[in-house]
């Protein structure tokens, strides 16, 4: 007897007869993370036999060339079918311009060589913006303390340029300069890179939460200001949007929201919207959070990863870039 009813079927509906045993609930499962999800951000340094730890990313390493095939081996052997190369500048290598950034021979693209003579298969993601190589810190170039678009653009396309001569397979360009994408599509297909894909940064934030790879590139100490003039307010949601459109109509093959987790809500919005494949960067400063917690037995680890990973696919995502890559490529192991 229950609310006055003699009724032997009370509750009408129980969801929990579908979470009764394992079986259930993964025939009812309605989202999935696969190892071809993931996408394994990597830092790489100058000098040899080097694996410098990174001290607020535990667990994540900055190598050298030569033990970059044996960092990387494992990726390749999980099936992880990309890796975004991140180099670590060395200081006097940076200037105003980012010369750098357009240095056949700089390390991004000894990086990239290097990956796809062991591992021809493996994709090569490089992100595109000065920020590696500048000796302000900021993503273009400056002019009485102005970040300017154009010319910063058209530093940008020769960077792209560069990096798809040394073979990389997709430009990412991370440096919010308007037009870019339209800029580097042009270029690349001007010189016979027009198979090169472009995964655009097109919802990139101003956050808080970068803070850990600028430590892990160096760039961290070197900054002057933020990055609120390019980078996207964190408050805005229907710009987000607009970026999308634009890098769609610019030629971006794919697109990209950064961070990741606390903007799953702009993630759902764009899938509702637009039909591109969408991914999402897990950046540094969620890495860290998860993994200082982790590291000090306030979460449990395999849970915690995966159910991270897990709101990207509910969210909408195609993929997700991940210091976690490997970790949860073995998790997904372990399961089959
Ligand atoms: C460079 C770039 C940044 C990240 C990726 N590409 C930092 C920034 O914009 O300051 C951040 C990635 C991370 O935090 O893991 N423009």
């Amino acid at each position: 007897m229950i609310g006055g009813m003699t009724n032997a079927s009370f509750p009408l509906f129980r969801p929990r007869r579908n979470r009764h045993d394992a079986f259930t609930r993964r025939l009812v499962q309605e989202n999935r993370l696969h190892v071809d999800d993931l996408i394994w951000p990597i830092f790489v340094c100058e000098g040899e036999n080097q694996r410098q730890k990174v001290s607020s990313m535990p667990g994540v390493e900055r190598v050298s060339l030569d033990n970059l095939v044996e960092h990387v081996r494992p990726a390749v052997e999980l099936g992880i079918l990309a890796v975004a190369i991140f180099p670590i500048t060395p200081v006097e290598l940076r200037d105003a311009t980012g010369t750098e950034a357009l240095n056949p021979d700089n390390l991004m693209c000894r990086a990239s060589r290097v990956i796809k003579e062991a591992f021809p298969e493996l994709g090569v993601i490089g992100d595109v913006a000065l920020d590696p190589y500048t000796d302000h810190g900021h993503d273009g170039v400056i002019k009485d303390g102005r970040i300017l678009n154009d010319e910063s653009v058209e530093i940008l396309r020769q960077q792209a340029l560069n990096q798809a001569r040394a073979g990389n397979d997709i430009i990412a360009p991370s440096d919010m300069m308007d037009g870019r994408v339209q800029a580097i599509r042009e270029t690349l297909d001007a010189n016979g890179f027009e198979t090169v894909r472009i995964m655009a940064y097109t919802a990139k934030y101003a956050s808080a939460f970068y803070g850990p790879f600028r430590d892990a590139l160096g760039s961290g100490g070197l900054l002057t200001g933020d990055k609120k003039t390019y980078q996207m307010d964190p408050a805005n949601s229907d710009e987000a949007l607009r970026e999308v459109e634009q890098d769609i109509r610019e030629g971006a093959d794919m697109i990209m929201v950064k961070p990741g987790m606390p903007y799953l809500d702009i993630i759902r919005r764009i899938r509702d919207r637009f039909s591109v494949p969408t991914f999402a960067y897990q950046v540094s400063g969620e890495y860290a959070m998860l993994a200082g917690a982790i590291q000090n037995g306030w979460l449990d680890r395999d849970r915690t990863i995966m159910e991270s990973l897990i709101a990207f696919k509910r969210a909408g995502c195609n993929g997700i870039l991940t210091y976690f890559a490997i970790d949860a490529a073995r998790l997904l192991k372990e399961e089959r």
